[in-house]
């Protein structure tokens, strides 16, 4: 007798899809086939007519982040509704390493806060802020604690987070013989600097410079300098939230080298476009890097289908209205980011596969079962098979949405997506069994998630094809 049957659904992992029903038992899945009956299960949910995927996979929210002298509104617990509400089942959040201090202990630090908060799974990347002698070490305590992953911030030296490029390069260097992957948020920060200055020294301070100050080729630059520096080293690298067809073709360019460098876009990069800093409320859009053209949403479309960005995230910084407006009379004062931890799956769902720009198995492949891959998850999340947790979300692909603030769990009292129409959107998230959203009611509770150790059997050094 199972636990759970999950009945008459369509299964769809990355590699392919199937009609058949998912055993469960002690949280884990252990049959996935048709030969089962409701008599097999203490507990049968009906998925006729619907699509059960993986739980999905965010690798980059920032919860309960201080950035730019205000906080995200997204709290560990608050944040993991929003995301158990868009299917999403592991988040992997940050932790800053305070200058002159071992990352560990910042790690230490965000673990004791979350404790008893996210809803849904978690994990933590390391953020180096000073990368100082003797990292290699530090990275092998940080593997060995279950955290696969460091990032740096190439930009941002105002606030003290930049790191330059001998310090990533000791990080690379440092890491190649490790199971860990590198991550940076690629900017140039001389160029941005710069380019800020001369607006704000000609007071041209709209949303529209926040654009303007930090141009594609900023990107691109940045993108194809870290990428070289880990092609040197043979070291993993992927890259946050790619904007740009800029620095899409450089990382075509590295990938074509064969160097292990792999990429990630946002769902705000695909659906929306730099006009929108022309309205009166433009400055709550201001993320970095900013909104594009619409040609650079077609070329990230294009580097999403054919493989060179692999993997999406929601890069969710819920600053709230207020806080955003601190910057409405200076675009370089507004904290950067918008929330999207709910809405990344409908979003997709809607624009990418009902428009037939990604398969639904594609889909899968860049919002749970790459992200799992690239950072040390898989095969326990990303996929539905036997020795998987069953962390399954069941997405309805015909029902009609109105995104908005009315009926979101996103919290910052203002929404990116504000009345758009979605078709195709998540109504049962389960976490390692348990059913914790249901036709958009929330039946978790704080604490449910676990910390998830991260790790990799191999090394991601020779370039997966995702
Ligand atoms: O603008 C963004 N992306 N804000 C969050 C911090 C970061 O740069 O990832
Ligand atoms: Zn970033």
């Amino acid at each position: 007798m199972f636990d759970t049957l999950v009945r008459g659904g369509t299964v769809v992992n990355a590699f392919g899809q199937t009609r058949a029903d998912v055993a469960i038992e002690d949280g884990c899945v252990v049959g996935v086939g048709t030969h089962y009956s409701d008599d097999d299960a203490r507990e049968v949910i009906d998925a006729g007519g619907l699509l059960v995927l993986p739980g999905l996979v965010d690798p980059h929210v920032h919860f309960d982040m201080p950035f730019m002298g205000t906080v995200t509104r997204h709290s560990f617990f608050t944040g993991s509704v929003a995301a158990a509400a868009g299917g999403v089942t592991t988040f992997i959040d940050f932790a800053f390493q305070e200058k002159g201090r071992p990352a560990m202990e910042a790690i230490e630090a965000r673990m004791e806060e979350a404790k008893g908060q996210p809803t849904v799974d978690y994990g933590f990347h390391a953020i180096f802020t000073d990368v100082r002698p003797g990292v290699g070490q530090e990275l092998r305590q940080l593997v060995s604690a279950g955290i696969a992953s460091w990032k740096v911030f190439m930009a941002y030296r105002s606030l003290g987070i930049m790191v330059d490029d001998g310090g990533l390069l000791t990080l690379l260097n440092a890491s190649r013989d490790l199971p860990c992957v590198g991550i940076v948020h690629a900017e140039n920060a001389a160029l941005i600097e710069y380019m800020v200055a001369q607006f704000l020294d000609d007071d041209k301070r709209s949303a529209r410079y926040h654009a303007l100050s930090r141009p594609p080729l900023a990107e691109a630059e940045a993108v194809a300098r870290a990428a070289r520096l880990a092609g040197q080293t043979d070291a993993p690298l992927y890259f946050f939230h790619v904007s740009s067809a800029a620095a899409v073709a450089e990382i075509q360019k590295a990938q074509g080298q064969g160097w292990p460098v792999y990429a990630e876009t946002c769902p705000h990069y695909l659906m929306l476009d730099e006009t929108i800093y022309d309205q009166d409320d433009g400055y709550n859009w201001c993320m970095s890097p900013p909104l594009r053209t619409e040609a650079d949403r077609d070329a990230l479309w294009q580097a999403l289908a054919s493989g060179a960005l692999g993997s999406i995230s929601s890069d969710d910084g819920a600053f709230d209205a207020e806080s955003k407006a601190q910057g409405r009379d200076s675009f370089d004062l507004v904290p950067n980011g918008v929330p999207g931890v709910e809405t990344r799956l409908s979003l997709l769902f809607s624009e990418g596969v009902h428009k037939e720009r990604i398969t639904v198995e594609r889909l899968v492949a860049l919002c749970s079962t790459n992200p799992a891959r690239l950072f040390g998850l898989y095969p326990r999340k990303g996929l539905i098979a036997p020795g998987s947790d069953a962390d399954l979300v069941l997405v309805d692909p015909q029902v009609e949405r109105t995104l908005g603030l009315e009926g979101s769990y996103m919290k910052a009292g203002w929404h990116p997506f504000e009345g758009w129409r979605v078709r195709g959107a998540p109504v049962l998230t389960m976490l390692r069994g348990r059913v914790i959203m249901k036709e958009d009611e929330f039946c978790g509770e704080a604490g449910l998630g676990h910390f998830v150790e991260r790790r990799f059997d191999g090394r991601l050094r020779r370039r997966a094809v995702l």
